[in-house]
């Protein structure tokens, strides 16, 4: 790691600060927390609402199912976290209509030095939060959740474990699935042998040259039997352009 990187800040805005706590704090994301290699500050939309019972959401005009999340507090809660740091970093609000999360992006974000993370809840945000805040909006996949906590949390767990630095081996997080437009080859630990089934000879064999060959060969089987769309995303992007 790069002794002058600064901590990689996370502001997450939403009306739910307590689902996050322990996920933030085990495992990984604790680790890179205490190693100073990222920040989490929880802020809790409801404490910008000035209305007199706080409230943060409201009826739909027009009419209709559900409840929309109102400006004011929205705008208030951000334009305060934001100033708590002289870095502006990326906003993203969550969202089923946002751009779709993949490893090209989760990298992309590992690469600010900020990142305000706004979750809705209720039927979704009223319009004009979505164009006065210029937010990025992304989703995390073709489905609708209850709100965008559970999409925050991916977000983070995609971005942190990718920092330099918070994965002990540095090559690890190389070698997922989709890192290089491919799932990953089969993994096996000891026992040698489970149930009669046994680890395959050439990961017992110590020569390196045909595990990696091995493990090469597995990966594009795999994708090629699971996930043949990334294949062709991968043709797509080595062909060469006319002309
Ligand atoms: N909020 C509700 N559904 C969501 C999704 N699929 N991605 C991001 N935020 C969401």
């Amino acid at each position: 790691m790069s002794p002058t990187r600064q901590a990689l800040r996370f502001d997450i805005l939403t009306l739910f600060p307590g689902v996050f706590e322990p996920f933030l704090h085990e495992s990984i994301l604790g680790i890179a927390q205490q190693k100073g290699l990222v920040g989490y500050h929880l802020h809790d939309i409801r404490d910008y609402s000035q209305d007199k019972h706080h409230k943060v959401d409201d009826r739909p005009y027009g009419g209709g199912q559900g409840m929309v999340m109102r400006c004011e507090p929205v705008f208030r809660c951000c334009e305060a976290v934001r100033a708590q740091d002289e870095r502006t970093g990326r906003l993203i609000l969550l969202t089923p209509q946002g751009r779709r999360l993949d490893q090209a992006m989760a990298l992309d974000l590992s690469r600010s030095d900020r990142i305000l993370l706004l979750c809705g809840h209720y039927e979704g945000f009223d319009e004009r939060i979505r164009i006065g805040l210029g937010a990025e909006e992304v989703s995390i996949g073709d489905y609708v959740l209850s709100g965008g906590e559970a999409a925050a949390m991916v977000i983070v767990d995609a971005i942190v474990r990718l920092l330099p630095g918070v994965l002990g081996h540095e090559d690890s997080a190389q070698e997922d699935s989709f890192v290089q437009g491919l799932l990953e080859h089969p993994q096996y630990t000891r026992p040698a042998e489970f149930r009669g089934v046994k680890v395959p000879e050439v990961l017992l064999s110590g020569n390196h040259a045909e595990i990696k060959k091995w493990r090469e060969e597995q990966a594009r089987n795999r994708t090629r039997s699971r996930r043949a769309d990334l294949l062709e995303n991968e043709n797509a992007a080595t062909e060469i352009p006319d002309g």
